[in-house]
């Protein structure tokens, strides 16, 4: 039996805190004695508008359970307020120990359709908003010799989903940033994992059709508040979690076909062989791009 998952006198921030996934989180890990910054704009599915009543309503009820809480109202998309998000952990509590990214918006369109203003404006909230947050915080992780992120992607930066081109792209970005933090972050004891959850939130209602009663939120909490803890020693994955199932996403790459070193096969040869090519059948799972080129190098030996 794993020994209870504990946070005492640790600093978290959690984005977009104020309702859905984020509140979870933010209770559960107050709950279990972290001092949590609880950050949020306020505003509606699409970001317009802004409020201090959600991020407000999280720590009222946090503190009214005994935990220690702060509100942030900043929004994470611009540099200067990511970074005032940070010095409000830094004022309120000393440090920064714990960051989930998790705030976002939604901007559906058809990509025929879709205007510059909604590719920057859900970049600007769930990419550009995970470097505004991330930057300062790992500076400080660094000092501290720890750290813990959690960037949330989706199945749809993963894998696809029709009219959301912007918040794929931005939900793929933010695996490409928690790779890179995990490999800086490596011999730091800072460790950078990515949660692709699927809950019923006021951002999925219209879009779960008859599952929707399967998929709380809460449900998704267990595996966000354990990459969080000094107990978990992954970094570098991607981890899928809803409706009580938890599962792991991975990159993977198969031995493909070699055509010879020092060779140009022609591109009928290539065409030929493209069965080898697409094989999954057997794969490995790299880990960085040096991992990559060595496997490349096992072939010229
Ligand atoms: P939600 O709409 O309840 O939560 C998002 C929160 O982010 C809101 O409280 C909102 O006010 C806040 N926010 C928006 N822009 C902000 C900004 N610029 N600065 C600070 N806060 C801001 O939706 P939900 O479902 O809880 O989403 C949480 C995260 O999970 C999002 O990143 C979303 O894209 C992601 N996600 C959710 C899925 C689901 O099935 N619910 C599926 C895949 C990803």
């Amino acid at each position: 039996m794993t020994e209870t998952i504990t946070f005492d006198e640790r600093v978290a921030i959690v984005t977009g805190a104020g309702g859905g996934l984020g509140r979870e989180y933010a209770l559960e890990l107050a709950r279990r004695g972290a001092r949590v910054v609880v950050n949020d704009l306020g505003g509606a599915v699409g970001g317009e508008g802004a409020s201090q009543l959600a991020a407000d309503a999280v720590v009222d009820e946090i503190v009214a359970t005994g935990g220690e809480a702060v509100a942030s109202y900043d929004s994470v998309s611009e540099a200067e307020s990511g970074a005032a998000i940070v010095q409000t952990a830094v004022d309120a509590f000393g440090t920064v120990d714990i960051v989930v990214n998790n705030a976002g918006i939604l901007r559906d369109r058809s990509f025929a359709k879709m205007t510059a203003e909604e590719v920057d404006a859900v970049l600007d909230v769930h990419l550009r908003g995970a470097f505004n947050v991330s930057r300062p915080a790992f500076v400080l992780m660094k000092e501290n010799g720890y750290g813990r992120f959690v960037h949330t992607s989706s199945n749809s930066g993963i894998l696809g989903n029709f009219g959301q081109a912007n918040y794929g792209a931005a939900k793929a970005g933010l695996v490409g940033l928690s790779n890179v933090l995990a490999i800086e972050g490596a011999k730091y004891d800072i460790r950078s994992n990515v949660i692709a959850p699927t809950a019923m939130t006021r951002m999925t209602e219209d879009l779960l059709g008859a599952f929707a009663d399967y998929l709380d939120p809460a449900q998704v909490m267990p595996m966000v508040v354990y990459l969080c803890s000094e107990q978990n020693h992954y970094t570098h994955e991607i981890f899928s979690a809803g409706g009580g199932r938890y599962a792991r996403f991975f990159v993977g790459m198969n031995e493909g076909w070699f055509a010879g070193p020092k060779r140009v096969p022609t591109v009928e040869e290539l065409s030929d062989h493209l069965d080898e090519i697409r094989d999954i059948s057997t794969f490995e799972v790299p880990t960085s791009s040096t991992d990559e080129i060595n496997l490349l190098g096992r072939q010229f030996q």
